[in-house]
């Protein structure tokens, strides 16, 4: 090198770097706070709990929605929904039901004996007299059952029951209503599962991802890709395209409703979002040889709607029920109103036949798993400031504002319930014996079996 080589500095500018060109700059996230604290959900909202058909009369059953353990029993043609867990020591009274009459439940421990309508603790076995009899009890939660599906409005201890909302206004916008404001000229109006003669038939299992991951899946116009080899896709000839793009500002209208659901439309195959059908650079190339349309929105506290979807005439529902800060219970449901038996019999037989598989299944596997491989980066909580979002994802980030403003409570962390704690000695023996952590309280009738 001769002396007179001038030092050359390094200006490259560090590609490894956070680029402020990102849809998620700190001024946008800041906006959204409020869903960035969410980990344990959204509380105070209607959540579904069971398939009806999950709750035999006299039956009782233990779930966990954001964070809050919650009992269920039906008993003389009506669904209590009590809170799981026992004033005196903690249990869980679903894990032994014990109900010495039609209208309380019994804590199969020491006796305490709660009042399913009103949740207070009115006797003890053993102790009859207590003073403490009467002065304490168990949150009650309202319930509805509709379609098929049993609904629970999961709240705060204090959340007033007078303030307690209607159960549409946590489910998608409906139509016809709705079919001036929302038109699509490529099908007719979807059903709603609150529809007269409507049957819901799904499935729900547990995903091991925080929910807000998962909800975002569902409504994400870039994720097609994870689809592209599935079964149904080619057994169909569906034509999915790469991706597809917002071409306009009314890409996504806002659902605001003073009476309603609050939530987000985007108008997919429709002017205002391009499929995307070549990338040349990469070689690929759609063929346009048979067009699946449909149209996703979504709903507080986190309901997909995704219209014309598997067939015309049927509408999938998605909920993605927080469990824990790392768990949600996926629901997948299918809505069809079915005016005969003989309908019923022909969707049922479809369902089980072709769309449990093809659809809940196979195509649907795909986003679980998608979910799950996202959720490590997100478990800390740094991923909220790291990911790098681009111009598809104008939703989530629609979404996360919405929701931020309009949620009737940030869940707070559970307290003194299953999974909570992350490395106890009960989840890791659970673990060892091959039972994933869930939703479902674990029976003690069940553990003594062996
Ligand atoms: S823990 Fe329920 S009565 Fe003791
Ligand atoms: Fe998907």
């Amino acid at each position: 090198m001769s002396e007179s080589t001038p030092v050359r500095r390094r200006t490259i500018v560090n590609k490894h770097e956070i680029s402020d060109k990102r849809m998620n700059d700190q001024k946008t996230q800041s906006q959204y706070q409020p869903y960035k604290d969410a980990a344990w959900g959204f509380i105070n909202h209607w959540y579904p709990a069971l398939f009806s058909e999950e709750l035999p009369d006299q039956h009782v059953e233990g779930i966990q929605i954001c964070g809050v353990p919650i009992l269920l029993r039906r008993s003389n043609g009506r669904i209590y929904a009590v809170k799981d867990q026992c004033v005196h020591r903690g249990v869980r009274l679903s894990a032994k039901p014990t109900c010495f009459n039609e209208t309380s439940i019994a804590c199969w421990y020491h006796g305490f004996n709660f009042d399913l309508e009103t949740g207070v603790l009115n006797n003890i076995v053993a102790n009859p007299d207590s003073t403490l009899i009467g002065t304490t009890g168990i949150t009650t939660y309202p319930v509805e059952e509709v379609g098929g599906m049993i609904f629970v409005f999961v709240r705060e201890d204090d959340f007033p029951l007078d303030d307690v909302p209607p159960l549409h206004h946590d489910l998608p916008v409906r139509f016809p209503e709705s079919g001036e404001r929302f038109p699509h000229p490529l099908w007719p109006s979807a059903p709603s599962i609150l529809d007269e003669g409507a049957v819901a038939l799904g499935m729900h299992r547990t995903g091991q991802s925080n929910w807000r991951i998962a909800c975002e899946n569902g409504f994400d116009n870039a994720h097609i890709l994870v689809h592209k080899d599935n079964t149904i896709v080619h057994a169909l000839n569906w034509v999915l395209p790469l991706g597809i793009l917002p071409t306009s500002d009314d890409a996504i209208t806002l659902i605001e409703d003073e009476d309603g659901p609050k939530g987000q439309m985007q108008w997919l195959f429709t002017d205002r979002w391009k499929p995307v059908l070549e990338n040349k650079d990469l070689g690929l190339k759609i063929e346009n040889v048979n067009g699946r349309f449909y149209r996703t929105s979504v709903v507080l506290p986190g309901v997909l709607m995704v219209e014309n979807w598997p067939e015309e005439h049927v509408v999938q529902y998605e909920w993605y029920v927080p469990i824990t800060d790392d768990m949600y219970e996926y629901w997948e449901v299918l809505v069809r109103v079915c005016k005969t038996d003989e309908d019923r019999k022909k969707f049922k037989y479809r369902f089980d036949h072709v769309y449990k598989q093809l659809c809940l299944e196979g195509f649907n596997d795909c986003d679980l798993y998608a979910r799950e491989a996202m959720e490590e980066f997100y478990a800390d909580g740094t991923g909220w400031d790291n990911e790098q979002l681009v111009e598809t994802d104008i939703s989530p980030v629609t979404w996360r504002k919405l929701t931020s403003r309009w949620n009737r409570g940030i869940a707070k962390p559970g307290k003194g319930v299953t999974n909570a704690t992350k490395t106890s000695s009960i989840r890791m023996r659970r673990l060892a014996e091959g039972k994933a952590p869930g939703y479902f309280v674990e029976k003690i009738d069940d553990l003594n079996k062996h």
